[in-house]
């Protein structure tokens, strides 16, 4: 009897964890502050099959905040531009972090992040009070995402090993500035990744060439390229250049379309 309860009362929680139409938060309000705080919705295997609306039941403030006009002491955040707020790419106002990557005109017409694109949840184990203040549980690990993820689209452009006499920079020129000079038959199965969106990519690079580099040097957060998979290509050769051996041929297999179909 027991027994048989349990069961139906896990299955019944298996059911509202896997399922994706907005009902993991239900009837746990915002308001429930211990019990939302340790949602399991921040965990694996929950966090890997939410949606965003899920996420922002509870975390609007993550696409509504702003940043400040000016400092607390008195400088405008117009004019304390970094160098990359001025390229022409480089829209509106300043604005937020997450809403550069999620709902700014550019995000959107080239990209679908998910919140579970960054966010994989981390193990409640680690969530890391340190003894003896055992009020010290400020989440820090839950906000760390992993900076791989950052380096697909801000890594180095990989000049060298596409036998580019000097970076893309200094070389553009030879090539009319088009990375699709060589692009348009190189390689050219990339980006069939769920937090992309591949034909739009194309389309805007053939207009602005620009935008190819911007997610491959343009915005280049680290010294180092990603390692990118390799997938085959129509016409490609049989002879694996040096720097190319190892690699993947596939996409990592939760960003690959199947998956997030699966999730949906
Ligand atoms: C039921 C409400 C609820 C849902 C749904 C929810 N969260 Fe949270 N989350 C909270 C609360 C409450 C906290 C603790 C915030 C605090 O103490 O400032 C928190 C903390 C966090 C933190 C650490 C924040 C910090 O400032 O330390 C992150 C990151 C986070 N959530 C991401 C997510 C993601 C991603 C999702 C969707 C997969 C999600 N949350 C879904 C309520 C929720
Ligand atoms: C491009 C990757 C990325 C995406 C997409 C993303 N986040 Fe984040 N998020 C981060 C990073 C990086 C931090 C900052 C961690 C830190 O401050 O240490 C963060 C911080 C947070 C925090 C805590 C700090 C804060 O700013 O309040 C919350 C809550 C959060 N994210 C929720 C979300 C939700 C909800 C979504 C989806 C709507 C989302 N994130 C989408 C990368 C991302
Ligand atoms: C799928 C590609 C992609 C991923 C993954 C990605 N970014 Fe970005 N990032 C962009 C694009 C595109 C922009 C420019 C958006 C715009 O100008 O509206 C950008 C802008 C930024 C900016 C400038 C924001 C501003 O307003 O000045 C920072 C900082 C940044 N990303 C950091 C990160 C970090 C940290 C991560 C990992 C947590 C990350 N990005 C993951 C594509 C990506
Ligand atoms: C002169 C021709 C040429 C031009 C111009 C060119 N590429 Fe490449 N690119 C290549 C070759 C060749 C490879 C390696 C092909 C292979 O896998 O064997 C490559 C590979 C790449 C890779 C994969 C790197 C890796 O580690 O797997 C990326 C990303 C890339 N190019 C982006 C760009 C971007 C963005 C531009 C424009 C800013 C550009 N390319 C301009 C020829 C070119
Ligand atoms: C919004 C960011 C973004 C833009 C814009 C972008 N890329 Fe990429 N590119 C990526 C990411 C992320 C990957 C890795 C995807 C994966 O894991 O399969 C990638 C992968 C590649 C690869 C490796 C292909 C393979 O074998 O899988 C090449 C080559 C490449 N991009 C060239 C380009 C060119 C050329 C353009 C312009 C037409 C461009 N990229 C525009 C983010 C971007």
């Amino acid at each position: 009897m027991w027994l048989g309860n349990r069961f139906l009362f896990s299955s019944l929680l298996l059911t509202l964890l896997v399922s994706s139409s907005g009902t993991v938060a239900e009837g746990i309000g915002p308001s429930d502050y211990d019990r939302s705080r340790w949602h399991p919705i921040h965990h694996k295997p929950v966090i890997d099959n939410v949606i965003d609306d899920q996420c922002l039941s509870c975390h609007q403030e993550i696409l509504e905040r702003n940043v400040l006009d000016r400092s607390p002491a008195g400088v405008k955040s117009s004019e304390v531009l970094a160098w990359y707020q001025t390229l022409t790419t480089y829209e509106g106002e300043q604005d937020t972090f997450h809403r550069r990557h999620l709902v700014t005109p550019l995000a959107k017409e080239l990209m679908d992040l998910r919140c579970n694109t960054c966010h994989q949840g981390n193990d409640l184990r680690e969530e890391a009070p340190v003894p003896p203040d055992h009020s010290n549980r400020d989440m820090t690990l839950r906000k760390s995402v992993n900076p791989d993820v950052c380096l697909m689209c801000h890594g180095a452009n990989p000049y060298k090993l596409m036998g580019l006499p000097k970076p893309w920079a200094e070389s553009r020129d030879m090539f009319q500035g088009n990375c699709l000079l060589c692009h348009a038959h190189i390689r050219t199965t990339r980006h069939q990744v769920n937090f992309l969106k591949a034909d739009a990519i194309e389309e805007a690079a053939k207009i602005d060439p620009d935008v190819c580099y911007g997610c491959h040097g343009g915005r280049q957060w680290y010294r180092i390229g990603y390692p990118y998979p390799r997938h085959a290509w129509k016409g490609m050769s049989n002879v694996v250049p040096d720097w190319a051996k190892g690699r993947p041929t596939e996409s990592e297999p939760r960003f690959q379309i199947k998956t997030q179909q699966a999730a949906k």
